[in-house]
């Protein structure tokens, strides 16, 4: 998911300010580029040892991140999950929608990703887990009910058992009227796979419609917005 904009969109490196300008913070931008340069590289290798669980060779665009939550009501929304945030792409665009007394929780499998993670959001809480997990997570924050739910989830890679099962597990914790929200590749839409998963979501879910695509993401994607 490379962005084809050069303008800092692309997600993944350590910092969380954009990059800055003028010539006393051009060293900082230096900087920035280079930690940006290593998260790439990092979030590449992890694809290289697990590609269908990663599913990327880098993280979504800001544009993307945009996309994503536009739809949600965050702003009053009390309880928001986040799965497979990576190295939180999408975070920030969580952050800055959802009311201050909203709480987030991530569920991340990897890692390597995980650390990264919590380099850039040391105060949120991160799961290590699969979302295979969710109701188990939850019960042991005290959660009883999901508004919204933001995947990053490879879905198209995953095995139909393992899709349903992700599915069901959600199905526990999401409460009626809750929302989710999950992206795919353009070309997935010609896929079997990503047929397949289309069909899928419409047996889960109630509404499901699809934002515009996102051409600033490499590949193009769009959104799968998903009412209980
Ligand atoms: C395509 S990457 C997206 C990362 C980030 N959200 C982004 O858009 O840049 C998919 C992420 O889902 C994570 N993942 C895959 N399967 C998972 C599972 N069962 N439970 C939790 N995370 C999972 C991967 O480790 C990876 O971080």
């Amino acid at each position: 998911m490379v962005d084809l904009e050069m303008d800092g969109d692309q997600e993944g490196g350590e910092g969380r300010s954009g990059a800055s300008r003028g010539g006393a913070q051009s060293a900082m931008s230096d900087r920035q580029l280079r930690s940006k340069s290593r998260g790439y590289g990092r979030f590449l290798l992890e694809y290289l040892k697990m590609p269908s669980v990663v599913g990327a060779i880098a993280p979504s665009s800001k544009s993307l991140a945009r996309r994503m939550v536009e739809w949600l009501d965050l702003e009053n929304a009390r309880v928001v999950v986040e799965y497979g945030p990576g190295t939180g792409a999408f975070t920030q665009a969580i952050l800055d929608r959802k009311a201050r007394q909203c709480r987030y929780l991530g569920i991340e499998v990897n890692t390597v990703l995980g650390v990264m993670f919590r380099k850039r959001f040391s105060e949120l809480k991160l799961y290590e887990a699969s979302v295979a997990d969710v109701k188990r997570i939850c019960d042991a924050e005290g959660i009883t009910e999901i508004d919204c739910i933001v995947s990053g989830l490879p879905w198209a890679s995953f095995s139909t058992a393992s899709q349903k099962a992700y599915l069901d597990a959600m199905m526990s914790v999401l409460r009626r009227n809750g929302q989710f929200v999950t992206f795919a590749y353009l070309q997935g839409l010609m896929l079997p796979a990503g047929v397949r998963f289309k069909n899928t979501l419409r047996d889960y879910f109630r509404e499901v419609s699809r934002s515009k695509i996102v051409w600033n993401n490499l590949p193009p994607a769009f959104v799968y917005r998903c009412r209980r």
